[in-house]
């Protein structure tokens, strides 16, 4: 699985993730669950690491903790999550309770999930940095009208992650902010690299093109992943999938070619026409 580094620490990680927004919040029974242990198994094995939850997404993080814990990944995977809340205690208390649920004394990368109350929890967050508890520290979005705001972040605060939307359905983060990023030495995971999943409705029935072989790609999740993992600023995606096939399907498109420009710009117009 190709890799790469996140600029503050110097760590690599895989290209491509894993989301968990709806497809984790199942109930708490073992034929509920069962699919979910089986996408993260494919996942861990295809060399996946970076996990992302919040506690927004309902039973997602208790779900990932738990099956973690069952698979014995121990300290395998690269687990991000995120506070969403408002005020500074009971922003602390979120993060306690993400981290009991992750299983956890010390999170990969802990986020201010949509900017909100960012300045109260970038505030505590800098001090869980310094006393270990946590080990990168980020802000998130998913709309492309939060891009000034987080370009704002950039400049400001000494953010070692951003999580964006990034994908031929939403391309607007490569205009300024992924150049920022990059220039600032922030890492960016890029959330929706499927548009939410929307872009597989356009390609019903369409044939994935033959030039797909020469970036290695079998798929059109394949084709749509290495668009976005081949821009220059991006760490990673975090597809999400609830299916094993699928899961297997995205971790392909760690391996093998990328795009040039040119290719990148192939793939959007022939996902988009
Ligand atoms: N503000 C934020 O911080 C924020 C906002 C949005 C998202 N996120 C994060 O980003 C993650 C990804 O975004 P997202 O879940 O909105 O959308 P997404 O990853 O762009 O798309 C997910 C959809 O694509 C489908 N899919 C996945 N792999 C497929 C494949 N190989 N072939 C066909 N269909 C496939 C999934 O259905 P199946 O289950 O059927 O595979 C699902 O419906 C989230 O889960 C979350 O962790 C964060």
């Amino acid at each position: 699985m190709r890799a790469h580094k996140i600029p503050s620490s110097g760590e690599a990680l895989p290209v491509i993730g894993l989301g968990t927004w709806q497809t984790f919040d199942v109930g708490p029974t073992a034929v509920e669950r069962a699919p979910l242990k089986e996408v993260l198994r494919a996942f861990e094995a295809a060399g996946g690491r970076v996990i992302d939850s919040s506690p927004m997404y309902g039973a997602a993080e208790e779900v990932v903790g738990d099956l973690a814990a069952e698979l014995g990944f121990g300290d395998k995977l690269f687990l991000a999550t995120k506070v969403w809340t408002s005020g500074q205690r009971e922003g602390i208390e979120q993060m306690e309770d993400s981290m009991r649920k992750l299983r956890t004394q010390r999170l990969d990368l802990m986020q201010v999930h949509n900017l909100v109350d960012v300045e109260t929890h970038l505030a505590t967050l800098r001090e869980w940095k310094e006393q270990g508890r946590v080990r990168h520290i980020g802000v998130t979005h998913y709309t492309d009208r939060a891009h000034d705001d987080v370009a704002r972040l950039i400049e400001r605060h000494p953010l070692d992650f951003i999580q964006i939307n990034y994908s031929i359905a939403e391309p607007e983060a490569a205009r300024r902010l992924l150049p920022l990023a990059q220039a600032w030495g922030v890492a960016v995971i890029a959330n929706r690299p499927f548009g939410g999943g929307g872009l597989f409705s356009r390609l019903r029935g369409k044939a994935v093109p033959k030039w797909s072989v020469e970036i290695d790609c079998n798929s059109w999740a394949q084709l749509m992943l290495k668009y976005v993992v081949s821009h220059p600023a991006i760490t990673c995606a975090i597809p999400a999938t609830s299916k094993v096939e699928h899961v297997r399907d995205n971790m392909a498109a760690g391996l093998g070619r990328l795009p040039d420009e040119k290719q990148r710009a192939l793939i959007a117009e022939t996902v988009l026409s």
